[in-house]
């Protein structure tokens, strides 16, 4: 019999009961100072039955925030906050891996130590509109980072992730997509540099390596993913060869035997078309596993991994409506639709109160 999503899988040391995955969203529900409160616990658990979580996008420092009441992986409080949300999905035999953060560029003064610029490879203001406390501001410039401010920033990386593993996270994923810093490295329409760090494919991804080996070095490369959204356009990005850069950035990342690669194939929040790209060339580029995100329905999640194209399926908006989306899916129950005018920000509304089947 072929594989398909209710078949177990094994992600480097994670041991996942199924193959539907729930993805990183961005919630704003956080209590003060980034410590995850009670309501975030309630939400993770009743979503245990995942294959595995992967959580919220979580700022790994102060400077690394780009929107309101995100939780963080930075100070005591916040592991304390975040130990209780593993406790209670692994108490329900589940699985759960936490997505280390830095926007980068993606923020706003307001929201940052000091009033300080956001920090990026260079100083290009992006298009759009930072969401703030006050509501939805410009853009600035941002501050193009010194290469001597890097290992700071490598270290924020190392200490968020001894943070993670303290909190009981099964494992970590290092956000390089989307638009955000790590991302903003990797693509050539926001990194002009003339460093060491900005030019030739190899360059604009030594960031993300030096990272990922800093993590690797503390959690283990069985414990560690990395997501990557070649030709997502959300946060105003482009790069003049995706194939070839991400083909690059694949084969550079498969050389530490991580658990995981997570792609973004294609564009988020209605980023609408984006231009063609051959994901599984990533795929058979990457000796870890392969976990598929982008709209992805039951029937076609079960091809993707019937055919060998992903190991595993990373579903979004399905799991906001859907506390027990793999049972629905098990039974072909139909699905809670969802609500977007709670999905970023508010109480119980729209986060806990989604009921279960037969509820
Ligand atoms: C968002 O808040 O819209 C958001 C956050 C993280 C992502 C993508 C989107 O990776």
């Amino acid at each position: 019999m072929s594989l398909n999503l209710f078949s177990p899988a094994k992600l480097g040391s994670i041991n996942l009961s199924n193959r539907i995955v729930m993805a990183p969203l961005t919630r704003n529900r956080a209590g003060e100072a980034g410590v995850p409160q009670s309501i975030n616990v309630t939400y993770y658990e009743q979503r245990a039955t995942a294959g595995l979580i992967i959580t919220e996008a979580t700022p790994i420092s102060e400077m690394a925030h780009g929107y309101p009441l995100l939780p963080g992986i930075y100070t005591d409080a916040q592991v304390a906050g975040w130990k209780k949300i593993t406790d209670a999905v692994h108490a329900k035999g589940g699985k759960i891996v936490i997505q280390l953060w830095h926007v980068g560029r993606i923020s706003h003064p307001s929201l940052l130590p000091n009033n300080a610029l956001p920090v990026a490879p260079s100083a290009i203001k992006p298009a759009g509109q930072a969401f703030t406390y006050q509501g939805l501001v410009d853009y600035v410039e941002p501050r193009a980072l010194d290469a001597s401010e890097l290992p700071e920033i490598v270290a924020d990386y190392v200490h968020a992730t001894k943070c993670a593993l303290a909190a009981g996270f099964d494992g970590v994923e290092i956000h390089a997509a989307n638009g955000y810093l790590l991302d903003q490295f990797l693509r050539d329409d926001s990194n002009k540099r003339t460093d060491n760090y900005g030019g030739s494919y190899e360059n604009r991804a030594r960031f993300l390596m030096e990272v990922t080996e800093a993590v690797v070095a503390v959690a283990g490369a069985d414990k560690v993913g990395a997501r990557l959204s070649p030709v997502n356009p959300f946060n105003d990005m482009k790069d003049s060869n995706p194939q070839a850069l991400f083909n690059y950035v694949t084969e550079a990342l498969s050389r530490f035997n991580l658990a995981y690669l997570h792609v973004v194939e294609g564009g988020i929040h209605g980023g609408g078309e984006s231009e063609p790209f051959d994901f599984s060339a990533m795929r058979k580029l990457f000796k870890g596993g392969y976990i598929a995100n982008l709209a992805y329905d039951k029937a076609r999640g079960n091809t993707a991994i019937a055919s060998g194209h992903a190991d595993a399926i990373a579903y979004g908006v399905p799991f906001i409506a859907n506390p027990d989306l793999v049972e629905r899916y098990s039974v072909d129950a139909p699905l809670n639709e969802a609500d977007s005018s709670s999905f970023y920000g508010g109480s119980e509304k729209g986060y806990t109160d989604y009921p279960f089947l037969g509820a």
